[in-house]
């Protein structure tokens, strides 16, 4: 039955439609995984972001941006050239990667399985360190400031087409950080993040990463889930994506 029994109470729920997005999104993703690794986990520490989990609305956002270089980055713009990514590709490879749950725990796997289940299963476990700062400071701030689009539980919000930072490895958000506070990332009029970390210092920006970095071991509430309902399960995807 291998892990797949995990996903069933998931797909049973998905819309037909939103099933066949997930499958020929698998397929789309066979080259991002090179860089952004098999389940999506991101690597080098950041140097590739975890996007596995993020809305699709983000992703989809993210890959046009990359695409008509209003967001600049030379690594991804060979993969959104549109003969290579279709519009169609972009809403496919989105789903697929938003189905993709990492848990920060293992999961609670029945007694019965197999040692390679268990060894699929811990590969999706993502923790990412914690970055030192006053966390009660830095949830203030969040909760005031960052909250209302990237969510209360820090784990995005579709509606926003706002990522999620928890669960992002911390070296790659700083760097973003530092995109937007030198006007190459969000600097376009009207941009939701245009102007938002102006005020903050680097102390700022240290205790907020604390704070995210504090709560990623926390169960995402149900409501939270903005990929798939899981049916009471582990948080788990399907089989990884197994092209390099
Ligand atoms: C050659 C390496 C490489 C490949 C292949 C690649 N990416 Fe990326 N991707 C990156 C890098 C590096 C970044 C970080 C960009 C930055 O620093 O602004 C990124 C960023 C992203 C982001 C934005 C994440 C965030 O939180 O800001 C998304 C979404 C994304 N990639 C999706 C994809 C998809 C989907 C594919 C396959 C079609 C893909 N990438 C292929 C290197 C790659
Ligand atoms: C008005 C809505 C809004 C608010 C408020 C907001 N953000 Fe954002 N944030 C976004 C959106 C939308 C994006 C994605 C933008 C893009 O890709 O161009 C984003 C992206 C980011 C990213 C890049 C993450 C990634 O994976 O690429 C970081 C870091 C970030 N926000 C931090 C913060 C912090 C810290 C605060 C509070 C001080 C905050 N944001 C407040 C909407 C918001």
């Amino acid at each position: 039955m291998r892990l797949l029994c995990l996903t069933a109470p998931l797909l049973l729920l998905a819309p037909a439609v939103w099933a066949q997005n997930l499958a020929d999104g698998k397929d789309v993703y066979g080259p991002c995984a090179a860089c952004h690794g098999a389940n999506g986990e991101g690597g080098k520490g950041g140097e590739y972001p975890r996007i596995a989990g993020q809305p699709a609305s983000f992703i989809i956002e993210s890959l046009k941006g990359f695409q008509t270089r209003s967001r600049y980055n030379l690594p991804m713009i060979p993969y959104t050239e549109p003969r290579e990514l279709s519009e169609r590709d972009m809403k496919d490879v989105a789903a697929w990667v938003e189905s993709i749950q990492l848990p920060s725990r293992m999961p609670v796997l029945p007694e019965s399985a197999t040692a390679l289940e268990r060894l699929l299963a811990a590969e999706r476990v993502l923790v990412v360190p914690r970055v030192a700062g006053d966390v009660d400071k830095g949830k203030a701030r969040y909760l005031e400031e960052c909250a209302d689009c990237h969510g209360k539980d820090g784990r995005g919000r579709a509606s926003r087409d706002a990522p999620m930072l928890v669960g992002q490895y911390p070296d790659y958000l700083l760097r973003q950080v530092d995109e937007f506070k030198k006007g190459k990332r969000g600097a376009a009029e009207g941009h939701p993040m245009n102007g938002v970390l102006a005020e903050l210092t680097s102390k700022d920006i240290s205790d907020v990463l604390a704070f995210l970095t504090s709560i990623q071991d926390q169960d995402p509430p149900p409501s939270a889930s903005t990929a798939a309902p899981d049916a009471g399960v582990p948080a788990t995807a399907s089989e990884p994506a197994r092209k390099r």
